[in-house]
């Protein structure tokens, strides 16, 4: 616990397209090579926004999990899993939402954004308004420190941080706290409560950030502490409470963004996508029959790439050499755009080849699916349970 831990989450939208592939899939993927992930299906939060239309969650949840499969989550590595499958995210909801200002989910970019751009649904609801305060729950339940989302997502995990801050300010006061930090610092062992000593007096008097990473990756290593020492040690170094929620970081994305066919961002409901999986003869088309730059109407026109959607796809797909051609070739009207989109093509039919494949067994046999999501929702409960058992004693919560 407290050691290095990714989460994120999609709210179910079924069969993902290439923009979900290269906005977030490709990076989840190169994360469980270093780390310990959990990734999760979002299906309360699709009900924030379309609870009068719940048909097609679990269905699309499905597709979404083959789709991550196909990509190259790992099971054996990565925990997927489903939220409302786990409980304890909705008890942890509740709880943080009685600290939770309302202001500070006013004041949240996207509420008053989505409120306006779905305007054919009544959005003043409550779990509309608290949908952060849930998105909370999912990272901090799991002690999560990582978080790989997209520029959109950045405030929300700003959110989170206060969301926790709060929370030890107000759960992780204790009497005799420094005390009982000290006493759990004699745990360590006398080089390492030295080491710590050190490392905590760099930051508090110099400020040393590189100190405070130090000092955390040293209690990150200790196994041997129990979980309320370990929290006193964590909020030892920079004040005077338990940390019981540490506060997680966002880790952007930077991929480029991938246009849809007509240059709108890529949506399946706006009918403009690549999915992550289609026949190579579907991509061809797709791509062959996709817009241009306007201005180029007959083949001898020049073109500028910066005004085709094309040219983002070239952006991802090739590499310089081909980049050069493009550019050379749109400008001067030596090249045809059919003749432009073919390396297009080719990249993504060799992109997708082993994707298809690996989503094959998948496919083939659904109970595969089913059973590694069952799995991993086991797994998820089991950390969650472990942080409710802490939040409830700390919020006064505690029976035995
Ligand atoms: N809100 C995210 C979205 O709409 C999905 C999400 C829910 C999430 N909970 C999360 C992402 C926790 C990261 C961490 O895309
Ligand atoms: Fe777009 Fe390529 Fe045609 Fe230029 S040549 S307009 S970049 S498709």
């Amino acid at each position: 616990m407290f050691a290095d831990r990714v989460l994120s989450g999609m709210r179910p939208t079924g069969r993902m397209h290439i923009g979900h592939y290269h906005g977030a899939l490709k990076n989840w993927v190169r994360l469980q090579e270093e780390y310990e992930c959990l990734y999760f299906a979002a299906d309360w939060h699709a009900l924030t926004t379309h609870y009068e239309t719940p048909e097609n969650i679990a269905a699309m949840t499905w597709e979404m999990m083959v789709d991550w499969l196909a990509a190259g989550l790992d099971p054996t590595r990565s925990t997927l899993f489903i939220q409302s499958q786990v409980m304890e995210h909705a008890e942890l909801t509740l709880l943080l939402g009685m600290m939770t200002p309302v202001g500070w989910l006013e004041r949240v970019p996207t509420f008053k954004d989505q409120q306006q751009k779905l305007a054919d649904r009544d959005l003043s609801t409550w779990g509309f308004l608290g949908y952060p305060v849930m998105q909370g729950a999912d990272i901090l339940i799991y002690r999560a420190n990582m978080v790989p989302v997209g520029e959109d997502q950045v405030s929300h995990v700003e959110l989170v941080r206060e969301m926790a801050r709060r929370f030890n300010n107000i759960y992780g006061r204790e009497p005799g706290f420094e005390d009982k930090a000290k006493a759990a610092m004699k745990k360590l062992g006398a080089k390492k409560a030295r080491r710590y000593g050190e490392l905590r007096a760099a930051f508090q008097e110099k400020g040393d950030e590189a100190a405070l990473t130090a000092a955390r990756d040293l209690l990150s290593d200790t196994q041997s502490l129990a979980l309320g020492d370990r929290e006193r040690l964590f909020g030892y170094l920079e004040g005077s409470r338990r940390m019981i929620l540490p506060e997680p970081e966002a880790l952007l994305t930077e991929n480029p963004k991938v246009p849809g066919l007509d240059g709108q961002k890529m949506s399946k409901s706006y009918g403009n996508a690549i999915l992550m999986r289609e026949d190579p003869a579907e991509v061809a088309k797709k791509i062959r029959t996709m817009q241009t730059d306007p201005a180029r109407v007959r083949r001898s026109d020049p073109g500028n790439p910066e005004k085709c959607p094309v040219w983002p796809l070239h952006k991802i797909y090739s590499d310089e050499a081909t980049r050069k051609w493009v550019w050379e070739g749109c400008t001067t009207a030596g090249i045809g755009c059919l003749e432009c989109k073919q390396p297009v093509i080719d990249a993504i039919v060799r992109e997708q080849a082993p994707i298809i494949e690996r989503a094959q067994k998948y496919v083939d046999d659904p109970t595969l699916v089913r059973n590694i999501v069952a799995d991993g929702c086991e797994r998820a409960r089991k950390l969650a349970e472990e942080t409710m058992r802490d939040v409830r004693a700390a919020m006064g919560l505690s029976y035995d």
